[in-house]
């Protein structure tokens, strides 16, 4: 009885991380189906730990360890997450994601020891109590599988995290590329030679393959441009998934399998889509170095004339227009400017404006993050267009405010074949009667490129931190 109601309980954990995954995929349901899926974790944790019983029929017993370390996790995690700041939303998905792959790497670790007789004695795996070779072979594959995966999610994340929050700095060395490739290879020679002999020396052979998998973790990360960072951890996130599928397997557990391939699927096809939306393939952003170089070379400004539209101005345009089209971009997040975005469109709207926001899918550095944004300041979803949707309606708005975008409105992606980002799909604010594109200065953003925008004769400039800009022209806008 009690197993039934663990399995039912997985299967509500399931179903749930299912469910909540299809909803996270709209912002107006997205905060329910995060909760969604985390009630359903919650209902499976709970069973594993209150119903579980062993092969002999022993339920859990160490419960002081296991509420331990929930409540340190929870208080850690919480606080963390409710401190955050917007910017640092990837480092802190880093982080976590990290933590994923070191828990499937001690998965591995624990349930390797657990088959080991006489662990630490030095003897090797002819002592192994499994009954037959075969299914230690099939539990060693898994088992490394999970130690691999799970150890180079886990370095490479912590690698990610430190770059992200500028502890670390860029490492590359010439042919770092061909070591990384070594490295790899030797850790597969060293897994297949563990499985396929079973030797005397196992235990060495396996924690080798754990100090290398973590080396090549670190490795791999290094030399990525900082600025890559989120796609590198969106395809760390999608190891970590498979690493605790592999946890699944050693447990027999379906809801962990179940989570881990859905993660790790989730974590696939988000990798593809970023890549996609930024127009670059994946080789290019493990190897090329277009966010590293782009914009350490500081992009040459090739000039040209561009003219300015002070704040008075602007508030006048936005006044006395009729649709307005918001586009948010990442310095909008440093500025830290959606509130007081939220309540320029609240004035404009009882001015009669029709206000609307053009949101680009790479806009910012994390997937959703102007989704996310607006939301903090509760910005109503339906006014939220999509790429798609926002470049029909441009040629019919008559004002576009940019708000600390840059590359996704930049029409060299359209029209400059040679430009690095030439090919992916934008933003066409350009289609618009007016564009008014707010940032601190000229200098370029992510790609590092110069952007003809700013140039066009139907552009101006408001130069300023975007909170500052958009409370001053609130406040214009209220005397008028
Ligand atoms: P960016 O092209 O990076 O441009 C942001 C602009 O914001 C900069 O030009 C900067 O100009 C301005 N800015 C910075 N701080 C500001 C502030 N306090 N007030 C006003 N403006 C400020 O941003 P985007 O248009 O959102 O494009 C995102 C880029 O990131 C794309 O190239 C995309 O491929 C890449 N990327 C995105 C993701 C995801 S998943 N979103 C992941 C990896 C990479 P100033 O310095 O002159 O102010």
């Amino acid at each position: 009885m009690a197993l039934s109601i663990l399995t039912l309980c997985y299967l509500i954990g399931s179903i749930t991380f299912i469910v909540g995954l299809k909803m996270l995929s709209n912002p107006a349901t997205a905060r329910r189906g995060n909760l969604i899926a985390a009630g359903g974790m919650s209902i499976a944790i709970a069973g594993t730990i209150f119903l579980y019983k062993d092969e002999s029929g022993n339920p859990l017993h160490n419960y002081a360890w296991i509420f331990g370390g929930l409540i340190i996790g929870a208080v850690i995690g919480t606080i963390a997450a409710k401190k955050v700041k917007m910017t640092a939303m990837p480092e802190m998905v880093s982080m976590f994601n990290g933590m994923g792959g070191a828990c499937a790497a001690l998965i591995s670790m624990i349930e390797f020891r657990h088959e080991v007789h006489n662990f630490g004695s030095g003897s090797g795996l002819e002592a192994i109590q499994t009954s037959s070779q075969n299914d230690l072979r099939v539990f060693l594959v898994i088992c490394l599988a999970g130690l691999i995966i799970g150890s180079v999610s886990f370095a490479g994340s912590m690698i990610a995290w430190g770059k992200l929050n500028g502890k670390i700095k860029d490492f590359a060395f010439k042919g770092q590329h061909f070591v990384n490739i070594g490295l790899l290879i030797l850790i597969l020679v060293l897994a297949v030679f563990l499985v396929g002999w079973l030797p005397a020396s196992g235990v060495t052979i396996f924690y080798s393959i754990l100090g290398l998998s973590l080396l090549y973790g670190i490795l791999f990360v290094m030399p990525i441009g900082g600025a890559d960072m989120p796609v590198v951890i969106s395809l760390l996130n999608s190891f970590t998934g498979v690493a605790a599928a592999c946890g699944g397997f050693l447990y027999d557990n379906k809801v962990m399998l179940t989570g881990g391939i859905l993660v790790g699927a989730a974590g696939t096809l988000l990798t593809i889509l970023m890549c996609r939306a930024m127009n670059r393939s994946l080789k290019n952003v493990l190897i090329g170095s277009f966010g590293a170089t782009a914009t350490a070379s500081g992009a040459k400004q090739q000039g040209g004339a561009y003219k300015e539209i002070s704040i008075s101005d602007a508030a006048v345009v936005m006044n006395y227009a009729h649709k307005i089209m918001i586009v948010p971009g990442y310095g909008l997040a440093v500025a830290q400017a959606q509130h007081a975005c939220h309540e320029l469109e609240k004035l404009l709207e009882s001015r009669g404006v029709d206000v609307k926001y053009a949101i680009h899918p790479v806009a910012g550095r994390m997937p959703g993050h102007m989704n996310v944004l607006l939301a903090e300041a509760d910005v109503s979803y339906d006014k939220l267009l999509e790429m798609e949707q926002a470049n029909a309606e441009f040629p019919t708005t008559d004002v576009v405010l940019v708000l600390g975008a840059n590359d996704v409105v930049n029409p060299a992606a359209k029209n400059d074949p040679s430009s690095p980002i030439y090919g992916m799909p934008i933003l066409e604010v350009e289609l618009a009667k007016a564009v008014i594109i707010n940032k601190r200065s000229m200098k370029p953003g992510y790609a590092g490129i110069e952007n003809s925008l700013f140039f066009q004769p139907k552009s101006s400039m408001l130069f300023g931190d975007a909170k500052k800009v958009l409370q001053d022209l609130t406040a214009e806008i209220k005397n008028l």
